[in-house]
């Protein structure tokens, strides 16, 4: 069966010594605990392989927030998805609305990145979502089936059964507004329909969805408790353990 999972989701927050002691205190405030979630934070590449060291991998998964469209060479400045693996990482969120939005990340790019993150056995946390003025006009559904299409539709059933989604309303991210428990819900249930219709049962069955946008200690409990609603992706609240904890323990 699909895990659950809690991901936190640091964006461009925290230099080395302030990601560090974040992961390892972290690392302490999960000793012991038996969970009923999987953990993962996604830091800046900087932080990788320091914060990969500093925890208990097995307890802590390490992601990207990003990683090349090419496999190597002359990229300058870009960051491939073997280099991220070689840093202990195991996860790559791929495809964030920030990514699309600042960086104009399109699903033919992110479709490149999905493919060379499996080859390395990278896990992808794909995320999709709409913003405000789409789902006011009622096109939510049709872009989000667009966005799993354009990008991951090509892939074998083997491949796509190693992609976990996060469904990120951009209207929700940042901004304190919440999808309802019954909004998420609804968008996920949809996801899996469609995931049903290219996969079949067996594969959308297994396929983690995440919510992501504002979620907090204050509601990650009622939009997990939803049948389709498989954990977060947590930006704000992943910045301090006080903060992250309690939607870890919300499982
Ligand atoms: P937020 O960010 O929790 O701060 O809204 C979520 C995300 O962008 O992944």
């Amino acid at each position: 069966m699909r895990k659950n999972i809690v991901a936190g989701n640091w964006k461009m927050n925290k230099n080395l010594q302030e990601g560090i002691q974040l992961a390892k205190e972290l690392n302490e405030a999960l000793k012991g605990k038996s969970l009923n979630c999987d953990v993962i934070v996604g830091t800046p590449f900087i932080h990788l392989a320091s914060v990969a060291e500093a925890v208990d991998t097995n307890k802590i998964g390490v992601a990207a927030q990003n990683c090349a469209d090419k496999e190597s060479g002359a990229y300058t400045g870009e960051v491939s998805s073997e280099m991220v693996a070689s840093t202990g990482a195991k996860y790559v969120i791929l495809g964030h609305s920030e990514r699309r939005a600042y960086y104009h990340e399109t699903p033919e790019i992110l479709k490149e990145k999905v493919l060379l993150a499996l080859k390395n056995d990278l896990t992808p946390i794909f995320c999709i979502g709409e913003v405000l003025e789409e789902r006011e006009s009622e096109k939510h559904f049709e872009v989000v089936k667009s966005q799993i299409e354009a990008s991951l539709f090509e892939l074998s059933p083997e491949d796509f059964s190693k992609i976990v989604l996060a469904y990120e309303p951009v209207w929700a991210i940042g901004t304190g507004k919440t999808a309802s428990p019954e909004q998420a819900q609804e968008m996920h249930a949809f996801i899996r329909k469609t995931l049903v219709e290219k996969y079949g049962k067996e594969i959308a069955d297994n396929t983690s969805i995440l919510y992501g946008g504002s979620a907090n200690a204050g509601n990650a409990k009622e939009l997990f408790s939803n049948p389709d609603v498989d954990g977060g992706l947590i930006g704000g609240a992943s910045l301090s353990v006080d903060k992250f904890m309690p939607i870890i323990e919300a499982f």
